[in-house]
């Protein structure tokens, strides 16, 4: 895998990361019509939370959001280029969210996975997270089909 940088956002990345999160949330059209996100709520998570980003050779390649909820660290809208899954840089992302949280004092990580998407619980599985319960999905992603979260965690050692 040629050299991956990981940094953190700025707000002249909105834009770049609405594209990348949108790019590859393609997969979830089976259930919910529309684009994942958008500019304007990118620009808010930006002040909200964090965004890390992979790069190589200065090309934005995968995204996630971060963001603490006192000892909790939260993750979510991970992105990986369709053209770049299954190289490893979810998992890389992940781990880079880890230690952003560790290091401000959480000692747990949390993230929602919609159940539809059965492929998901076994990739987080493999990087430590198991599931410890349910949540209703937000009405305004109307989804095409019934559909909840699966709320999975992992202590932060
Ligand atoms: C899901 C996603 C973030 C995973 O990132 P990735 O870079 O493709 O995954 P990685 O290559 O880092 O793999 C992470 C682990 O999951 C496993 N894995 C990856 N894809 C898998 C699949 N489809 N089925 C089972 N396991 C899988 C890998 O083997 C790896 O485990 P290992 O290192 O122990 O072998 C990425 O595919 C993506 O962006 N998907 C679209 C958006 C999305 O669904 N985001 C998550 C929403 S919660």
């Amino acid at each position: 895998m040629p050299t991956v940088h990981v940094r953190d956002a700025t707000v002249s990345d909105a834009e770049a990361i609405a594209a990348l999160v949108n790019r590859a949330f393609l997969v979830e059209r089976f259930f919910v019509d529309g684009d994942r996100t958008s500019l304007a709520e990118i620009s808010h998570l930006l002040e909200t939370g964090t965004f890390l980003l992979a790069e190589t050779d200065g090309r934005l390649v995968a995204c996630v959001y971060v963001e603490r909820r006192g000892e909790r660290g939260y993750f979510g809208m991970l992105s990986v280029d369709p053209s770049r899954q299954g190289e490893g840089l979810g998992r890389l992302l992940v781990a880079a969210a880890e230690d952003r949280c560790r290091r401000e004092g959480c000692r747990m990580m949390e993230i929602h996975v919609v159940d539809l998407r059965r492929e998901l619980p076994p990739i987080y599985r493999r990087l430590g997270y198991v599931e410890v319960g349910t949540e209703p999905f937000p009405d305004k992603e109307r989804p095409k089909q019934p559909a909840r979260f699966i709320v999975m965690t992992k202590p932060l050692g």
